[in-house]
């Protein structure tokens, strides 16, 4: 896993053409994306539905990129042990969706992959507190998990600062990622608050030039320094 100061950029297979994921991964590494970002969905916690290890299996032939493992589903500890072993690096819960969280991370950490946790966009930072210390990420949602293509809601800025605070202040190394709604206009302020993971899907697959829509992106999140 790079390290939590590093710009990471995880395009969102959700948005991309589901008749061609080889396709479409490898223009997103010709572009430099980073990681590859997995949205699995059960209808269950969310109002939708996606895909399961098998897809994350046929997936992990494709491409030697990480992938982060974005589980928006209810009883993840039940499938920990499938993901893993279909190829995710990174997996990601949801703290609203897990009773025992600290046990489902420490079963994330047995499993071999890095733990992330995240947090709805009404859910608080607070919500951490006690956590903290135990995970690798820390994914930031700015839109309702569940679809592509909404509007980023600005009050995960604030969030996004607390969160970093919080994380500079026990001296821990863990990753702020953001999910939902980042393209060139949110980028910017996003790792500005302190973000070093950007999620996007729509940005990146809906355009029609893929690899370039990566490197504007990170350009966008970074502006070079004009004197
Ligand atoms: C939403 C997913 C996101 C989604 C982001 O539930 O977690 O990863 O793909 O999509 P965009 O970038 O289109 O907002
Ligand atoms: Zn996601």
């Amino acid at each position: 896993m790079a390290r939590p100061d590093s710009l990471i950029i995880a395009p969102s297979l959700l948005a991309a053409d589901f008749s061609d994921l080889r396709g479409q991964i490898a223009l997103a590494e010709q572009g430099g994306a980073d990681w590859i970002h997995l949205d699995v969905m059960d209808g269950h916690f969310v109002p939708n539905i996606t895909f399961g290890p098998p897809l994350i299996h046929s997936i992990r032939k494709e491409t030697r990129l990480p992938l982060d493992t974005h589980l928006m589903i209810e009883n993840a500890d039940a499938f920990i042990d499938s993901f893993r072993s279909a190829g995710s690096d990174i997996i990601t819960v949801h703290v609203e969706a897990c009773t025992h969280l600290h046990r489902t991370i420490q079963h994330i950490h047995q499993s071999g992959a890095k733990a992330g946790i995240t947090l709805n966009p009404a859910t608080p930072a607070s919500a951490l507190i006690e956590i903290l210390p135990y995970v690798d990420m820390v994914l930031v949602m700015s839109v309702n998990p569940g679809f592509g293509a909404q509007a980023f809601i600005p009050s995960s800025i604030t969030k996004i600062r607390e969160i970093a605070g919080m994380i500079k202040e026990q001296r821990l190394a863990v990753h702020i990622e953001v999910d939902g709604g980042i393209d060139t206009t949110t980028a910017h302020s996003v790792v500005q608050a302190g973000a070093n993971v950007l999620v996007a899907g729509n940005y990146i697959f809906g355009s029609s030039d893929i690899p370039t829509a990566v490197r504007t992106l990170r350009r966008s999140a970074k502006p070079p320094v004009i004197v």
